[in-house]
């Protein structure tokens, strides 16, 4: 799915990156570029540049860079296409529906099939419920609590007793075959022809996504059985990484704050009481993914899983990946092993808010769950307690929940708050050690390993990487520079994939406006990671005296550059012709001289 190009131009150009940045955060102006507090790094003095004339940022402590569309990309943690959106919106553009191929239009035109046909299903469930059949499930339903208008507020339903009821209803409706199974919710029979439903007596809890659409279902069996639950499998419209049990009505509560639990009844019974902030994760293990997607909707999580030991890992799980992406991380823990279901079964909202008010910082509980495992009366233990403690304070970054926690466990251990910050000293220096010589066993492993790669080890020298970048820097900015040099060096002659993706489109624009604007070169590139190294290209500036001067730098860095495209031709040719022909050419390289006329 993609806009055009000159579309994606149009929209960046109207707006001015400067405004952009300066709506989201002060900048101070100096000369021609903007200077600001990086809002990708913590730091006290401003190295956030923003350039006015080039229309990119840049920050020299982190190294984030790029144009607009990144900007936006990394602070509204959205991707490229909806970057456009958003600044699309902001001048008043309106998009037009986006050019798609006949392929996608098809996948477009299957997942329509299969929201309207979870629709369908979520409605025939819905209406099971309340018919004579549904009567033990509504029964069920009741007495665990859920009120109607609950009820009809998750779309809760009850799949019959029976084979193929779907699958009868559906077929009814219109829909065809290969659409059913793709959607799994019908399954063929296995040892003969026909098909059945996947869900047969179960309460059915519908999973919707933040859009509203139903995208699968979670099917509790009344009493036991096994499974207890039975989800949807993953289909082209149900990713279980991706979606959150709950989160369609969490994220309108607007309040950047939300309690993550493990599952469907607490979410249901927490909203009930109120707290209609709160989602949980389907069926997986809370992972990156799922992180990522709530970083959409909120800044604070309160973790609140079943307080057995199972509840307890997962929570442990669930942390390292919340506080990687930048969330503050709270720790909730229901007593006597409950979840968050029966407690508020029998103690109610009211308590429940009083419960909220309790939890504990994912510091605190980690410390905590290792203080479990000692007993602190023994001497013995209260060292590995202390050392253990230590090593988990030694990963904060922020030096006042350190100090925080540091005199706490002095406090609870006698051990005085000296030792224990000598220890963390130890630990963080043992770390930086390990860190140095990890990063020096990959820098050898690198320069030992690229030949094999795409391109050669010496392509990864500095020497030609800066090359490169000079040389594209000023054939974007320069059109006799482009002219003189064109002939001699061709795309396919830069080293690594983005490199060669932006001579080509250098070398294209060029021919068709006859100018090249960097900011508009990175439009081409749709990850942040890809956006910055290609701004990196072009916003270290490339100083020079006068044209002799530029002439004799160009030349240099062509020859650079040639030798080592050149290197790397003759080592994977494998016709003798082809070499001859590769060292006539590194021959006349000592004679290349390209001149730059004006003009
Ligand atoms: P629990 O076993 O804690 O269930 O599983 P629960 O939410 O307390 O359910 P009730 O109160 O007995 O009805 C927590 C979550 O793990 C997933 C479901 O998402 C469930 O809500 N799960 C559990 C499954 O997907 N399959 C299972 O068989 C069990
Ligand atoms: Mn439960």
């Amino acid at each position: 799915m993609r806009y055009s190009q000159e579309l994606i131009e149009e929209i960046r150009t109207q707006n001015d990156i400067v405004e952009v940045i300066g709506e989201f955060m002060p900048l101070t102006r100096k000369g021609n570029s903007y200077f600001g507090l990086c809002p990708f790094h913590n730091e006290n003095t401003p190295s956030f540049s923003v350039s006015a004339d080039k229309q990119f940022y840049y920050c020299f402590g982190c190294g984030s860079a790029g144009n607009v569309y990144s900007f936006v990309m990394q602070t509204e943690n959205c991707d490229f296409l909806e970057a456009v959106k958003i600044l699309a919106d902001r001048v008043g553009i309106t998009l037009p529906k986006p050019e798609q191929s006949s392929e996608e239009r098809e996948e477009e035109r299957r997942r329509n099939i299969l929201f309207d046909m979870h629709r369908t299903a979520g409605r025939f469930y819905y209406e099971k419920l309340h018919e004579s059949q549904g009567s033990n499930a509504l029964k069920y339903l009741n007495e665990r609590g859920v009120l109607p208008n609950i009820q009809k507020k998750f779309g809760i339903g009850y799949a019959p007793d029976g084979r193929d009821f779907l699958y009868r209803h559906l077929l009814e409706k219109g829909y065809n075959i290969d659409d059913m199974l793709r959607s799994g919710l019908v399954i063929k029979n296995k040892n003969s022809d026909g098909y059945h439903d996947r869900f047969f007596n179960r309460l059915m809890f519908p999973i919707i996504d933040v859009t509203g659409r139903i995208i699968g279902f979670g099917g509790r069996v009344m009493g036991s059985g096994e499974p207890k639950y039975l989800n949807s499998p993953e289909t082209m419209i149900f990713n279980k990484s991706r979606n959150l049990y709950g989160l369609n009505f969490a994220k309108n509560t607007r309040r950047r704050e939300l309690i993550l639990v493990e599952g469907y009844m607490d979410t249901i019974s927490i909203y009930q009481a109120g707290f209609h902030n709160v989602c949980a994760s389907l069926g997986t293990a809370f992972n990156e993914s799922h992180a990522r997607v709530l970083k959409k909707y909120a800044d604070d999580i309160i973790i609140l899983y079943d307080s057995d030991q199972a509840g307890i890992n997962a929570t442990l799980r669930a942390i390292p990946v919340l506080v990687s992406n930048g969330f503050n991380v709270k720790v909730l823990q229901v007593p006597d092993g409950k979840d968050p279901d029966e407690f508020l079964k029998y103690n109610g909202a009211l308590e429940f808010s009083k419960l909220l008010m309790t939890a504990i910082s994912h510091i605190a509980f980690r410390i905590n769950c290792k203080k479990r495992e000692y007993d602190i009366s023994v001497p013995e233990d209260r060292v590995k307690f202390t050392i253990e403690a230590s090593k988990i304070l030694a990963s904060l970054s922020s030096d006042i929940e350190r100090d925080v926690y540091i005199k706490e466990v002095s406090y609870e251990t006698g051990i005085s708050v000296d030792a224990i910050k000598n220890e963390i000293e130890k630990i963080l220096n043992i770390d930086k050690l390990n860190f140095e010589k990890e990063a020096n066993r990959k820098r050898r492993y690198i320069s030992n390993n690229s030949s094999g790669e795409k391109s050669s080890g010496k392509a990864l020298e500095k020497g030609v990487i800066k090359a490169q970048k000079e040389l594209l820097s000023a054939m974007a900015s320069n059109i006799n520079v482009y002219n003189a040099v064109k002939e001699y060096v061709k795309p396919s002659d830069f080293l690594t994939d983005v490199y060669r993706s932006v001579a080509s489109i250098i070398y294209e624009t060029n021919e068709k406006n006859g100018q090249v604007f960097p900011a508009e070169v990175v439009n081409h590139f749709q990850s942040v990671e890809e956006q910055k190294a290609v701004t990196e290209i072009f916003a270290v500036a490339f100083k020079y005296n006068d044209n002799s001067d530029l002439e004799k730098a160009l030349n240099e860095n062509i020859k650079n550059i040639k030798k080592v495209s050149l290197d790397e031709k003759s080592a994977n040719a494998t016709d003798i012709e082809d070499v001859m022909k590769i060292v006539q050419e590194k021959r006349n390289l000592d004679k290349l001289y390209i001149t730059i006329t004006n003009g």
